[in-house]
């Protein structure tokens, strides 16, 4: 079962409840919500605040993706505001297992995320405590950017890492991934796919998700 995860960071925030009925009613698994803080990545998008918001407008789970420094200090208010996965970079945190059992314990599903230079090796002993991994497939930062080809083999290496441990974590690919590549980054063994461009670029988000699941 492959889950389609809408990134909220390419749609209309003046129109977000709309968006996400669309979306919703078209299929969508989880709300994909990318938190950048202008440190960690130079964007800044939003906070606890935003996402308690969304989670009045929407029953689908929250899947949070924190680009920002310290994660530590920030994930408890994110599990507070309705959070359901909480997913954090390796690269910036040094205590990434306690993290992962910290944001087990508070209730949420724990996710770490790899940029594209981190190397799949970082999740051999972290995976145990993992709920979902997230490949990067771009820089993380901003939507609309090219799908790095290079992350094609490391989901193949995060995949046969999750099987061979077998562990029941999801796989997550978030980045340049649209109609071209979407059969691709599933074959590759992702199962859960963040798309914001593909999905919200040009109107109709709704019948853009229904046609890139049909294509599945
Ligand atoms: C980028 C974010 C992504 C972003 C993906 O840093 O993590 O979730 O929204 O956008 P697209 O699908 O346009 O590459
Ligand atoms: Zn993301």
């Amino acid at each position: 079962m492959i889950k389609l995860a809408p990134s909220l960071l390419s749609a209309d925030f003046a129109r977000i409840g709309e968006q996400i009925a669309a979306v919703e009613e078209a299929g969508a698994e989880y709300l994909h919500v990318d938190v950048m803080d202008g440190h960690f990545v130079p964007a800044i998008t939003w906070g606890p605040k935003v996402v308690a918001d969304l989670r009045h407008l929407s029953r689908l789970p929250l899947d949070c993706h924190l680009m920002i420094a310290h994660p530590e200090e920030q994930v408890d208010a994110f599990r507070q505001a309705g959070a359901a996965i909480i997913t954090f970079h390796v690269e910036a945190t040094s205590h990434a297992q306690g993290l992962l059992t910290h944001i087990r314990e508070s209730g949420a599903k724990a996710g770490v995320a790899l940029c594209p230079q981190t190397p799949v090796a970082m999740l051999e002993d972290l995976i145990d405590d993992c709920d979902l991994v997230l490949v990067m497939s771009v820089n993380p930062g901003r939507g609309g950017q090219a799908f790095i080809p290079r992350a094609m083999e490391k989901l193949r290496e995060a995949r046969a890492l999750i099987d061979r441990r077998n562990s029941r974590c999801e796989l997550e690919v978030d980045g340049g991934v649209g109609e071209q590549n979407v059969r691709e980054v599933v074959a590759a063994g992702a199962d859960v796919i963040v798309m914001g461009s593909a999905v919200f670029n040009g109107g109709d988000p709704g019948g853009k998700l229904r046609r890139l699941r049909a294509l599945l």
